[in-house]
């Protein structure tokens, strides 16, 4: 089975961007996380459009579309115009869930939904077949560098059984404080795609980093 690393650009140094998305495209890793943040949503502002078409320029792997903003369906189209193939939208966000899922699907793009720490995993029961990605946060969003949160794994093993028992294609992504330390045990619960940013941005040495996590995930 694949197993996806998806480092988060949010902890790229935004000096050298251009030198980090290099770094990224030659890397082991799968795909671009990137976080958008409002302010509103989130008590955190990261970046938009122009830095996201920017990224897009040289980008040569998926762009996984983190979007942490209230009432996303203004921004649909946008986003897929400045490059996003997955786009991620949260539960606690979005009122009319499965209309916004539509919306994404109708641009041509991959549909997510990602559950914040304390969302349980039954609210997805009736719109999992129409997913192609869950992301469960197991930190608060808003912020890289935090701690990862255990029940978690819960989380995944619960959502792995929903996935098998309604026959969904659903992959299921974990943002937020993975590490090497917790990739296998995430891996063995049944998470495909992982996000990690300050582990691959702050070490020594991202690509070896990157690598090294893309083993453990695949075991
Ligand atoms: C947090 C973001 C994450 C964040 C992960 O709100 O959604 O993608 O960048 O960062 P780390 O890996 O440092 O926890
Ligand atoms: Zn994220």
């Amino acid at each position: 089975m694949n197993k996806f690393i998806a480092p988060s650009l949010l902890a790229a140094d935004f000096g050298n961007l251009q030198r980090d998305i290099e770094m990224i495209n030659k890397s082991d890793a799968d795909w671009f996380h990137i976080d958008v943040m409002d302010g509103v949503f989130v008590p955190n502002i990261s970046f938009g459009m122009p830095v996201i078409k920017a990224i897009k320029k040289h980008a040569k792997k998926t762009m996984d579309v983190h979007l942490m903003i209230v009432d996303p369906d203004r921004f649909i189209e946008d986003f897929k115009n400045v490059g996003a193939d997955i786009l991620t939208v949260h539960y606690e966000a979005c009122p009319h869930l499965h209309r916004t899922i539509q919306a994404i699907k109708a641009q041509g793009m991959k549909a997510g939904v990602s559950l914040n720490p304390h969302t349980p995993i039954a609210v997805l029961e009736d719109i999992i077949t129409d997913l192609d990605l869950v992301l469960i946060m197991s930190v608060n969003p808003g912020f890289g560098g935090q701690h990862f949160i255990e029940n978690t794994y819960k989380k995944v093993e619960q959502l792995k059984s929903l996935i098998e028992f309604s026959s969904s294609n659903a992959l299921i992504e974990v943002d937020g404080g993975v590490t090497d330390e917790n990739i296998e045990k995430l891996s063995h619960a049944g998470v495909d795609a992982f996000v990690a940013g300050s582990f691959v941005f702050k070490s020594k040495n991202p690509l070896k980093t990157i690598s090294n996590l893309k083993k453990l995930a695949i075991g």
